[in-house]
């Protein structure tokens, strides 16, 4: 088969953040299984990265390094490979195209903060730069949305709300630079399992709001206010599932925090400070107490999938 002449550039490098919900409200589940949202999505500052380089037409390879690496397939399950593979066969010609990808992992694998999410993002944006694919903004999002919930806020980033399945995402009036730290769980969860022990648990949910308070604590840039208005309807799922995230919450709160969640179905769990030394001293205090796996600061909003390099 003849191999395509490779365009400029040869490889594309993209950085993509991870997300927080500061809301997540959850309706009952549909009959395809998926539940109803009303989310608030916020990108903060840890990134994976994905590099983009041709491969062979129709070869698409992924190779991942980094935080949880081993627990990402490398095969065609991959989000990342589904994703090329998806632009590919919508703007291809796909017997054309082929790529080699390369994830580096910052965000932990099935802990709540999209990092499966972000890596399908990033490898549509990739791809799209690396084939010279010429398709609009509209159309990426379109298929960020048939690869996942999340997918379409990795692209966008910024502060957003979230509606549908969590993929019809409009930006939010958002004011001011948050600080975090985040606690990351010792063992992942699984997203479907956390939303069945929720039908469990909240058997008649009512229909999913964005909340009024979190809405004016982000346009007045208040972190107190923001502080006491996260929620989460997935929290007592994920901390039924692993009841020590109960402990890392409430000590995080003890130690000052403004807030503190779940982020998405967890484990990892997100606390709100109001200055980078607190972030710095929650961080200090969470690692001595030995209840989390890893402990890390970060600062939201930051723009969306970007490529960098
Ligand atoms: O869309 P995504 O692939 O990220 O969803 C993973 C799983 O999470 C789905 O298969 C479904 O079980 C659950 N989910 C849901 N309702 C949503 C989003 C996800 O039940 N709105």
């Amino acid at each position: 088969m003849a191999s395509p002449l490779p365009p400029t550039p040869v490889g594309v490098r993209v950085r993509v953040p991870a997300k927080i919900n500061l809301a997540l409200k959850v309706g009952p589940p549909h009959r395809d299984g998926f539940h109803p949202l009303a989310t608030v999505y916020q990108a903060v500052s840890l990134y994976d990265e994905v590099h983009a380089a041709w491969a062979n037409p129709e070869e698409f390879e992924v190779s991942v390094v980094g935080e949880g690496a081993e627990l990402v397939p490398q095969d065609e399950s991959n989000l990342a490979v589904r994703a090329a593979q998806l632009l590919a066969r919508t703007h291809g010609p796909y017997d054309s195209l082929g790529v080699s990808l390369s994830i580096k992992k910052s965000i932990p694998v099935a802990g709540g903060l999209a990092g499966g999410s972000s890596n399908g993002a990033a490898a549509l944006l990739a791809c799209a730069v690396l084939w010279d694919i010429d398709i609009s903004a509209e159309a990426m999002r379109a298929l960020a949305a048939e690869l996942g919930s999340d997918v379409p806020f990795a692209l966008l980033g910024g502060t957003a709300v979230g509606r549908g399945r969590g993929e019809e995402v409009a930006p939010a009036l958002a004011r001011g630079t948050y600080q975090w730290v985040l606690a990351f769980g010792h063992h992942g969860l699984s997203t479907p399992a956390v939303y069945r022990r929720f039908d469990q648990l909240s058997p008649q949910p009512p229909p999913p709001e964005v909340p009024a308070d979190l809405m004016n604590a982000l346009r007045s840039g208040d972190a107190k206010m923001l502080g006491a208005a996260l929620v989460n309807d997935l929290q007592p799922a994920a901390v039924d599932l692993q009841p020590r995230l109960k402990l890392v919450l409430e000590a995080g709160l003890e130690y000052g925090a403004l807030g503190a969640l779940v982020s998405g179905s967890g484990p990892t769990c997100a606390f709100l400070v109001d200055s980078e030394s607190a972030a710095v001293d929650l961080s200090v205090a969470l690692s001595a107490d030995g209840i989390c796996r890893a402990v890390r600061r970060a600062t939201g909003p930051v723009v969306g999938a970007r490529v960098i390099g």
